[in-house]
């Protein structure tokens, strides 16, 4: 299968992001707590460099827990503030809060040396499309003034939602593109359901997901859809289809739409608390 992101989308985005970058003191950079490898783009590291920097494992009500853990640790230890997160609610918002006051620690120390007094931090949001930013935004602004959705070019001006007296955060998100050197990325991207699957084979996605599953959640398998462990992917789709029943007319399994139920439940975080990638 062949993942794309078009390279004018590419230069644009990253234009934009080098751009807005200018104009802030923090990154708050989201990540999909289910694939943090595959759904960031390591150039931040360089676009973001002498910026203050976190890390927020979005998504985690949907990965692992103890992989969460296991993820924050790694960030940490690279450097970064993180903090895993369900953006949509806005309860988990105050250890961001924690974080950002953590994180520009330094940079207000500095103001106020240099006797600059009561300038908030200007932060930006950027992450790659659909891993939950204007979510994030909404949510951590406590109104529903972040614009939702990608539209490239809807803004003109910069506009700033003023947090509280020490934050301000940039609108509009900046959108990361995904870096697809490693074949796994896309492969992942896609399992989440970062990408349209009509352009996808859902079938092969399946049974990747199937052959990840096997590598310590087959549990999750078993326990929904009662299929014996450890056989070939296509087996496995099968039972699911007859133990759904996913049939055509005939009574035949109707393998196109078990695997399209696989997906779903996975996605959806029917199956389980899943991570696909460790630190
Ligand atoms: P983006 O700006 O980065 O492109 O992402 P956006 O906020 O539009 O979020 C993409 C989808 O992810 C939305 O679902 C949103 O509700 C969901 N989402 C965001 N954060 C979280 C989270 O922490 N946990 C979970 N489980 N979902 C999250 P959607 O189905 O596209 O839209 P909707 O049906 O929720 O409106």
């Amino acid at each position: 299968m062949q993942y794309q992101w078009y390279p004018g989308h590419m230069t644009k985005a990253k234009r934009q992001m080098q751009e807005d970058m200018k104009l802030v003191d923090l990154v708050i950079e989201l990540v999909d707590a289910r694939i943090p490898r595959s759904s960031r783009n390591p150039d931040i590291n360089e676009l973001g460099k002498n910026k203050a920097r976190i890390v927020l494992l979005n998504k985690a009500d949907l990965a692992d827990e103890e992989m969460n853990r296991e993820w924050i640790s790694y960030f940490s230890d690279s450097g970064c503030f993180a903090v895993k997160l369900d953006a949509r609610s806005r309860s988990g918002m105050r250890p961001v809060q924690t974080a950002i006051q953590e994180a520009c620690k330094e940079k207000m120390e500095r103001d106020r040396k240099r006797g600059i007094l009561n300038r908030p931090v200007r932060a930006m949001v950027v992450g790659i499309p659909n891993v939950g930013k204007s979510t994030f935004i909404n949510s951590f602004a406590g109104r529903a003034c972040a614009k939702t959705g990608n539209r490239p070019g809807v803004t003109k001006g910069k506009q700033w939602i003023r947090l509280n007296k020490n934050v301000e955060l940039l609108d509009t998100p900046g959108i990361l593109w995904p870096k697809f050197e490693d074949p796994s990325v896309g492969l992942h991207l896609a399992l989440i359901g970062s990408m349209n699957d009509q352009l996808l084979d859902v079938m092969e996605l399946a049974s990747e997901l199937i052959k990840r599953l096997y590598g310590g959640y087959e549990g999750l398998l078993t326990e929904r859809y009662g299929v014996e462990r450890g056989g070939e992917t296509a087996e496995t789709l099968g039972q699911i289809a007859v133990n759904r029943r996913c049939l055509k007319k005939g009574g035949e399994p109707d393998l196109e739409k078990a695997a399209s139920l696989l997906l779903e439940d996975f996605r959806s975080g029917r199956l389980g608390r899943i991570t696909l990638e460790m630190p």
